[in-house]
């Protein structure tokens, strides 16, 4: 896992958890119930949460991202761990999750440490980049890696983009019950470009970069971001190119 710049993630990519906001509605947060928030990032969905009147721990392994969610929100928990291995002294009534599945290869055990940290009858809601999201913005950064000379890393060792099917099969292995899937394209907008798809790829897509010399990520950064401008203006606007995969599952036993 990158090393985040929580500051970066708070400005230019701060669409993040504005979007999030949506996936709260899902949550449907209740006074009173306990709820873990996976891959908090810098907690402004677990200070939403909390705000609701639930009793929310932010979760997350950036331990950058942590330091900046404890100065903002000095009244909440945070903890630093492995989504993917993780165990809570105990167990909660909901999990939520947004923008961070996606980034655990080993789906499986990530969802087993979700199915184990639930009470019976506990809900995971999540939202997490679906088959075929940010295509153009992986093929921009790939297409420059390869004329630079540099081998690629293949997409699937970074990142998790299940289809619909793959997912509800998974969650449904482990003993879920899937209540809500929901596919849909969400072009994002990123502003003040080609920096914005400096931002973004410095703090989101800069494994993609592991066999590029640290010297020449510059330059090629610099590419790959008037590479996705070209790919990905309308109308002298610029979206990225996201689609999302909502999820309600249910631990029924
Ligand atoms: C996403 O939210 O879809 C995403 C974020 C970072 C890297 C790749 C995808």
């Amino acid at each position: 896992m990158a090393e985040w710049d929580a500051h970066v993630y708070d400005t230019s990519l701060k669409f993040v958890s504005d979007y999030g906001k949506e996936l709260i509605d899902l949550l449907k947060p209740q006074k009173g119930e306990s709820i873990l928030d996976l891959g908090c990032g810098t907690g402004d969905l677990t200070a939403e949460i909390a705000s609701k009147g639930a009793k929310v721990i932010g979760l997350d392994q950036s331990a950058t991202m942590l330091e900046k969610a404890k100065v903002k929100y000095s009244h909440l928990q945070f903890v630093n761990a492995d989504a993917a291995n993780f165990n809570l002294p105990e167990k909660v009534d909901a999990v939520f999750s947004n923008a961070a599945l996606h980034w655990i290869t080993d789906q499986y055990s990530v969802l087993k440490s979700v199915f184990a940290s639930l009470k019976t009858n506990g809900r995971l809601v999540a939202e997490l980049g679906a088959k075929g999201n940010v295509e153009k913005i992986v093929d921009s950064i790939q297409t420059v890696i390869k004329q630079g000379g540099y081998e690629q890393v293949q997409l699937s060792e970074i990142f998790y983009f299940p289809s619909p099917a793959e997912y509800a099969t998974l969650l449904e292995k482990i003993g879920f019950r899937v209540e809500f899937m929901q596919l849909f394209e969400r072009p994002t907008m990123i502003m003040d470009v080609p920096q914005g798809f400096i931002d973004w790829i410095k703090v989101f897509g800069i494994l993609l970069f592991q066999n590029v010399p640290l010297n020449e990520r510059p330059k090629l950064i610099q590419k790959a971001a008037e590479l996705m401008a070209q790919k990905l203006e309308k109308d002298e606007r610029y979206f990225a190119d996201y689609i999302r995969l909502r999820v309600v599952a249910r631990k029924l036993s």
